[in-house]
């Protein structure tokens, strides 16, 4: 780029031209075309924010001047200095630290930034990516964009890759919070059983064995690897193996929702992400055998992987990350440049500035204690519900070993043959003894009836949940006629 101040200023034409050749240089060859055959129409539609998509020329060196975007002067806002607050030391979390945004960043966190998120954000997660899951950024042609949460990035990732009436795969039970969003889409979905173990794969190898030649092959799969929501079940590494290998005998991109990630509490280690293992199995350099030569090595992989701050640093920043082939990535910048330009900028160096202080290591230090909480809050559910609901066979369920939910099954009458329908028991008899709870079938894609009710640990006391417990018994035993 010849934009040195130093310099005559170059013509806006040739600022714009020289950029697109310097962003197509470093872009891996073919990545493009050979993601475009997954977009949606809507997507392929969209152009980039004239101005936004601009903004990432002032980072360039020696600086330009910059006199692209209406940027308000900081001058004129009410803050001054800098923004302090005080947190706890995750090494230690009795004692209590005060931690200051300076000057600097908090002028930058008071403007508009960049479409993707912070420059400074995005590499500390980048750099964080890259040792989480082993993998290396600039050779593999992945990024990261930072979104309001990682379920606007969800939407966005999928409004890039549907159009309607194309086929979605979903795990069932899958989280209710997402699926109005998919439906708006009108994609067809195609469910795939989950059980404790994850994902029931073998289901899915027929499903995809058996598919019409001539129907539109599914694009996706969309699951929740860790502590999933409704089920609290975590996908063990030989489903995960299995999944990885589908998605590439059948080439569709796997969107991995892991906001449970860090609130993995199983007492063995941590299996790998989706987006790890693609890489530590070999998959993304093996020879492409798909139609077209779709999505083969050095363009980012299969796995779309979305990352949340909301349980570990606070859901109300609303900061989420999505890592992964940067042409999905750009399309979904693409309609945040259009809808709200980018993610807050405050609440960016608010985290920025916890995560700096803390390091990495800090950071760990932080997950493995919020773990460790919500294994605590487990136990005490699993007591409780052994206790009440447990001991005469009216509750079975199987143990989550992350995330914060249990998720178990009522037997509604007497004789476990015969399968229950929890929606009145929980929608109104629960409600009218003052317990809220979800029933199963909330969950469940496709509708229908479900024997399960979902219930969160995260935050109730143990002597309120006691009493929870209490009144469900006296519930479920009404309802079974032994009263
Ligand atoms: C499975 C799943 N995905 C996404 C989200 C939304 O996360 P965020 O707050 O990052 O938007 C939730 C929130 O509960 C969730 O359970």
């Amino acid at each position: 780029m010849s934009l040195s101040t130093a310099d005559t200023q170059p013509s806006a034409e040739q600022t714009i031209n020289a950029t697109s050749k310097a962003n197509d240089a470093a872009r891996l060859p073919g990545a493009r075309t050979h993601y475009s055959d997954f977009f949606s129409d809507i997507v392929k539609r969209m152009k980039p924010s004239p101005i936004h998509s601009l903004l990432h020329l002032e980072h360039h060196i020696p600086k330009p001047i910059s006199l692209l975007a209406g940027k308000p002067n900081p001058a004129m806002f009410p803050f001054a200095g800098s923004m302090s607050w005080t947190s706890r030391d995750p090494h230690n979390p009795e004692k209590i630290e005060t931690l200051t945004m300076d000057e600097d960043l908090l002028k930058l966190g008071l403007n508009y930034s960049e479409t993707p998120g912070l420059l400074q954000m995005r590499q500390f997660l980048e750099e964080m990516q890259e040792d989480e899951h082993g993998r290396l950024k600039e050779e593999e042609g992945w990024r990261v964009t930072v979104g309001p949460g990682s379920q606007d990035l969800i939407s966005k990732a999928v409004t890039a890759l549907l159009n309607p009436g194309d086929s979605m795969l979903v795990e069932s039970p899958t989280y209710a919070g997402i699926m109005p969003m998919f439906r708006q889409l009108q994609p067809e979905f195609i469910c795939i059983p989950s059980d404790a173990h994850g994902l029931l794969t073998d289901k899915l190898r027929e499903v995809l064995k058996g598919w019409p030649s001539d129907k539109p092959r599914p694009k996706l799969i969309y699951t929740i690897p860790y502590g999933s929501n409704p089920s609290g079940f975590s996908a063990t590494l030989e489903r995960r193996t299995e999944l990885l290998k589908l998605a590439y005998e059948h080439n569709f991109l796997i969107l991995e929702d892991d906001p449970y990630y860090n609130l993995y509490y199983g007492s063995s280690p941590r299996y790998p992400s989706y987006f790890s293992l693609e890489k530590s199995l070999g998959l993304l350099d093996t020879a492409p055998d798909t139609p077209k030569d779709l999505l083969r090595v050095n363009t980012g992989g299969r796995v779309i992987r979305f990352d949340s701050f909301s349980k570990v640093l606070s859901a109300g920043l609303r900061l989420g990350f999505v890592t992964g082939p940067a042409p999905v990535l750009d399309a979904i910048d693409k309609q945040t440049s259009a809808a709200s330009l980018e993610p807050s900028t405050l609440t960016q160096t608010i985290a920025l500035t916890i995560l700096r202080s803390w390091g990495r290591e800090g950071y760990k230090a932080h997950t493995t204690n919020v773990a460790a909480f919500y294994r605590s809050k487990r136990d005490t559910c699993e007591r409780l519900l052994a206790q009440y609901l447990g001991k005469d066979g009216l509750a079975t369920w199987d143990t989550p070993e992350a995330g914060m939910f249990m998720w178990f099954k009522l037997h509604l009458h007497p004789g476990m043959d015969v399968e229950s329908d929890t929606e009145d028991f929980i929608r109104r008899k629960a409600v009218e003894k003052g317990v809220l709870a979800l029933p199963g079938s909330m969950f469940l894609p496709e509708g229908g009836k479900s024997a399960y009710v979902r219930l969160s640990f995260s935050v109730v006391p143990e002597n309120v949940l006691e009493e929870a417990m209490r009144r469900l018994r006296a519930l479920v035993i009404e309802a079974r006629g032994e009263a």
